[in-house]
């Protein structure tokens, strides 16, 4: 059953020390709200960040949610969360904070960002579901800053009631020529709308210029990797194929063999599946972890390994004299054999 922390979160965190007040929860689709938050002092942020916000009632549970205002443009900080069943942070954040309560974010963090200084290349933005969060941040930047900078969006849903910010879409793509918008509904796909999921086909035949473009890509990871092999085949350059990390990763645990993980301080012994991330197996025996965006990209799962045979697959925060250590992110740390932890 899930459990809803019963109040806020009154101290700041270690990673959370921006006090922001609830201005308003605003439901976009059946099952997303945006919250629209003011700060007092200076929040810095680029256009495709995510922050992390403490949910935790006394201490710091954190969850990564995408800023998905734009800096400069939009009156509010705002977070657009999708209700996720059994999703601790998602259904206390959409049905339990109100306006007027207070929330801890994180500074921001990630690296899904467009560079516009100007001379930049045309932008294919596509998203899929609550993947359209960054690119909407991203698409009133370029949109009010670069009027000459081509913007080409692919939004794919699985119906045209779940598009979000499909009001705000309408009236960017009025007020700017240079947006060319693409719905896409797997069902009772509108008038205007593409029936059914983005394809090779569609990217080759819409956008015949897309090896001469910045691919930025967010969604679920299989959309992501489909999205960026069909943009590499056509012609678009590695470089320019950007795809966002921070998503919410499914722990995939082979239960065939099992192996020790060992905490040196205080000592334990657990025994754990082999394949599991360092950071499943800690969370199956309640072991202290931090965890927000369970990806590799927001660095609050620091963990260092004393010895132990693993793989990992990312180690974006690390300094190299952390990952010389023995530092790992445990979401992104594979076991592969007998792991001893400090
Ligand atoms: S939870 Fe964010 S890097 Fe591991």
């Amino acid at each position: 059953m899930m459990t809803i922390p019963p109040r806020f979160p009154d101290q700041p965190v270690a990673l959370c020390h921006n006090r922001m007040q609830v201005y308003s929860v605003v439901r976009e689709t059946p099952d997303v709200w945006t919250l629209s938050l003011i700060n007092h002092d200076l929040y810095s942020y680029r256009p495709g960040q995510f922050a992390l916000v403490n949910i935790g009632e006394s201490g710091e549970v954190l969850r990564a949610y995408t800023l998905s205002s734009t800096p400069g443009i939009s009156r509010f900080i705002t977070l657009t969360v999708r209700h996720i069943s059994d999703g601790v942070g998602s259904g206390w954040l959409t049905q339990q904070v109100k306006a007027g309560d207070y929330l801890w974010l994180s500074d921001a963090q990630g690296e899904f960002v467009c560079e516009t200084s100007g001379g930049e290349p045309p932008l294919l933005l596509l998203a899929a579901g609550c993947g359209v969060t960054p690119v909407m941040s991203i698409a009133r930047d370029v949109l009010a800053h670069h009027p000459q900078q081509s913007v080409q969006v692919f939004y794919s849903v699985r119906s045209p009631q779940e598009v979000i910010f499909a009001a705000e879409w309408q009236r960017l793509a009025a007020r700017y020529p240079q947006l060319k918008l693409t719905v896409l509904a797997e069902q009772h796909a509108q008038p205007g709308q593409i029936a059914g999921r983005l394809s090779q086909d569609i990217l080759q035949s819409q956008v015949p210029d897309i090896s001469a473009r910045r691919v930025m890509i967010c969604g679920p990871a299989p959309y992501m990797t489909l999205a960026g092999n069909w943009a590499a085949e056509l012609g678009a350059a590695a470089q320019n194929i950007i795809k966002e990390q921070f998503q919410t990763v499914a722990e995939s645990i082979s239960t065939d063999a099992e192996l020790t993980l060992t905490r040196l301080t205080p000592l334990g012994n657990y025994r754990v599946p082999v394949g599991a991330t360092l950071l499943a197996a800690m969370e199956q025996h309640q072991l202290p972890v931090t965890a927000a965006c369970r990806a590799g990209v927001c660095g609050s799962c620091k963990t260092r390994v004393i010895s132990g045979k693993y793989q990992t697959t990312s180690t974006m925060t690390l300094s190299a004299a952390e990952i010389a250590g023995g530092y790992v992110l445990a979401c992104s740390c594979q076991l592969e054999g007998d792991v001893t932890i400090a």
